[in-house]
């Protein structure tokens, strides 16, 4: 079973123990207080019987599921084995050995009913613990969890010897217990950092004196946020944000080794805007994060960002103010490094099979051809036989993509911006994009057409000009099976050892988001700004594990730094390199990052909607500082 049925089903367990021993222990008592009936307390006595044998017997499937979870890693489990099961199992044993046998023998007292209705108690704060508790286990949450448990259950003893529930001291007593509860729960949500939510350090460098090189020769670029209208051939229209008037706003073309210099105008009549580099490893402050390298740009503002294009490959562009309402609306676009060096005789640039699809949900999935308008329909383009072809597919949604080449033998020629070495070739092969990733499909074009489809849609189909080639049937979409991108290419070199080792576990749990305690998506059990940050040092190896506990997906992004993957639950990887990494529910990932770009960095899901409720955080340089601030003045609001 994977790790993810084993959480489910564990979710599952739990709800019905709690709901056996509750009714178990109900019967219990409802048997001992007949005492005038002997037939039905008998019968009643065995019903609890049966009941208590029947949670006995669940509980004993909830330590099994516990432990295959624990093979899969300790994250899974912690809180299980150290609160959650001990609460029920225990009181559980007891009942198996104490009640069970008066109940069969159908000698109930209220005594009797006291095992199961804490075994109740128990499971029930079990199910509160997979609610407020995360990895790590915390003692505010534990002592939150345990003041619930032992509260209940002597509240029930006292009702039982004393046969009357409510007097002064026990109304006494119940605050007191609400009270520790509250101030349990509360105190392990609360952070206690310096500048809220930054973390790092108190002085040193600011991050906006970490900037890109200016010059005379840049290529220069002005992207003007302002309101649009997105009209797909379906007829349907939706109010848009984007730069330029175009959704998505213009490819940014330009070549390795230029310097590029973009203007940002906010013409937006009350939205703040950035832009983010994503996966574009520049200087710290020029990354474009609200609250961390610089200020919201407000109506009316300008902001200029510089940095040298050193990597080629492709890359997108997006504000990242307000992020999870900026980019579903429109405010992205395409960033495309061309190779400095080009083999000798290769044409100039854009090459004529070179296209990049960005893939977008406007109201449904569409694709834009080379930063042209989005369509629900499909596109169609027309590359002569024997072209080099490369797809720059981007999603730029929050959700993956199952993409699918179909009618040519194709290889994944880059993976995040960079080329896969020994990238094999594949035929018929569906491939698993991360929500921001990018994957370059590369191939020569043949006779016959070629179908690139999105979710088993035909998204783009390039048809050969050759004689015939109108008249051929489209080829129907991709459906072979799943590439493994993580064991994809030939194995790159990891770095040997780590300076520094940081856990991620991801989850949902109850938590203070933006002020109020929902349930959030948190790391390390705390939501954004409260989420500790790592802090690590210039050149440092960092070897980052990150854990998905919860039931959704998380594509992991962190800003300025590329990741090598290590290995994906236990496989080893081939030491691929991306920048926004799906981590799948139950999974566990191993990457190593290389830090080499002091700065002061943001690290997040980019289900950017999970991003806004609280799974955004920090890596941090030694002596690193910033002057700005999340929420403030400039309502800087990164996600
Ligand atoms: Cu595209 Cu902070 O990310
Ligand atoms: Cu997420």
């Amino acid at each position: 079973m994977s790790t993810a049925t084993l959480i489910a089903l564990d979710q599952i367990l739990f709800v019905l123990v709690a709901g056996l021993w509750a009714a178990a222990g109900g019967f219990a008592l409802t048997a001992a207080r007949r005492p005038g009936d002997a037939g039905a307390a008998r019968r009643t006595s065995l019903v609890a019987a049966a009941l208590c044998a029947a949670a006995i017997v669940v509980t004993g499937l909830r330590v099994l599921v516990t432990v295959g979870l624990a093979r899969a890693g300790w994250w899974f489990v912690a809180e299980k084995v150290t609160l959650a099961l001990p609460l029920v199992a225990i009181p559980g044993l007891t009942a198996g050995v104490v009640s069970l046998p008066r109940l069969l023998r159908g000698v109930p007292s209220p005594a009797v009913a006291f095992p199961p209705l804490v075994a109740a108690y128990g499971a029930v704060a079990g199910v509160v613990c997979g609610v407020i508790v995360s990895y790590p286990v915390t003692v505010p949450a534990a002592v939150a969890v345990l003041t619930l448990f032992t509260g209940a259950s002597a509240i029930t003893w006292r009702v039982l010897r004393h046969g009357r529930a409510v007097d002064r001291w026990h109304v006494a007593g119940t605050t007191v217990l609400l009270i520790a509860v509250v101030w349990a729960v509360t105190a392990s949500w609360s952070g206690g950092h310096l500048h809220e939510g930054h973390g790092g350090s108190a002085a040193g460098t600011p991050v906006n004196r970490l900037l890109g090189p200016r010059g005379e020769n840049a290529r220069r670029f002005t992207l003007t946020a302002r309101a649009a209208t997105v009209r797909l051939p379906s007829g349907q229209t939706l109010d848009a944000w984007s730069f330029n008037g175009r959704v998505p706003g213009p490819v940014l073309r330009v070549r390795q080794g230029d310097l590029v210099e973009v203007t940002l105008r906010n013409e937006l009549p009350d939205q703040g805007v950035t832009i983010h580099w994503h996966g574009y490893d520049v200087p710290s402050g020029e990354d474009g994060v609200p609250g961390v390298t610089q200020d919201a740009v407000r109506p009316g503002g300008t902001h200029v960002y510089r940095f040298r294009a050193e990597d080629a490959g492709t890359y997108w562009y997006h504000s990242h103010q307000n992020s999870s309402v900026a980019v579903s609306r429109g405010l992205f676009g395409l960033l495309v490094v061309d190779p400095a060096v080009r083999s000798p005789g290769a044409p100039a640039v854009p090459a004529p099979g070179d296209h990049t699809v960005a893939l977008h949900t406007f109201g449904q999935l569409t694709m834009s051809l080379d930063g042209a308008a989005p369509t629900d329909r499909l596109a169609t383009s027309a590359v002569p036989p024997g072209t080099p072809v490369r797809l720059r597919v981007v999603n730029t949604d929050t959700l993956p993509r199952t993409v699918g080449l179909a009618g040519v033998p194709f290889t994944v020629a880059a993976v995040d911006g960079g080329d896969v070495p020994g990238a094999t070739e594949l035929t018929g092969r569906r491939l698993h994009l991360a929500a921001g990733g990018r994957y370059d499909l590369a191939f020569t074009m043949p006779e016959g057409p070629v179908l690139l489809s999105a979710d088993g849609h035909p998204g783009l189909l390039l048809t050969g000009t050759g004689t015939g080639a109108a008249t051929a049937a489209p080829p129907v979409p991709a459906s072979g099976p799943l590439l493994d991108i993580a064991t994809y290419g030939s194995r790159t070199p990891l770095p040997g050892h780590a300076d520094r080792h940081i856990t991620w576990v991801l989850d949902r749990t109850l938590a203070l988001v933006d002020g109020v305690p929902k349930l959030g998506y948190t790391v390390n059990g705390k939501a954004w700004p409260h989420i500790p940050t790592p802090v690590v040092r210039q050149g440092e190896t960092v070897r980052i594990t990150v854990v998905n506990r919860s039931g959704s997906t998380h594509p992991m992004h962190p800003h300025g730094h590329h990741v090598q993957v290590v290995s994906r639950n236990g496989v080893p990887a081939g030491g691929l390199r991306m920048d926004t990494f799906d981590v799948e529910p139950g999974e566990v990932w191993e990457v190593v990052l290389v830090a080499d770009n002091p700065g002061l960095w943001m690290s997040h899901c980019h289900d950017l909607a999970h991003a806004a409720q609280g799974m955004e955080f920090h890596l941090a340089y030694e002596n690193v500082t910033t002057p700005y601030d999340v929420g403030g003045p400039a309502g800087n609001h990164p996600a």
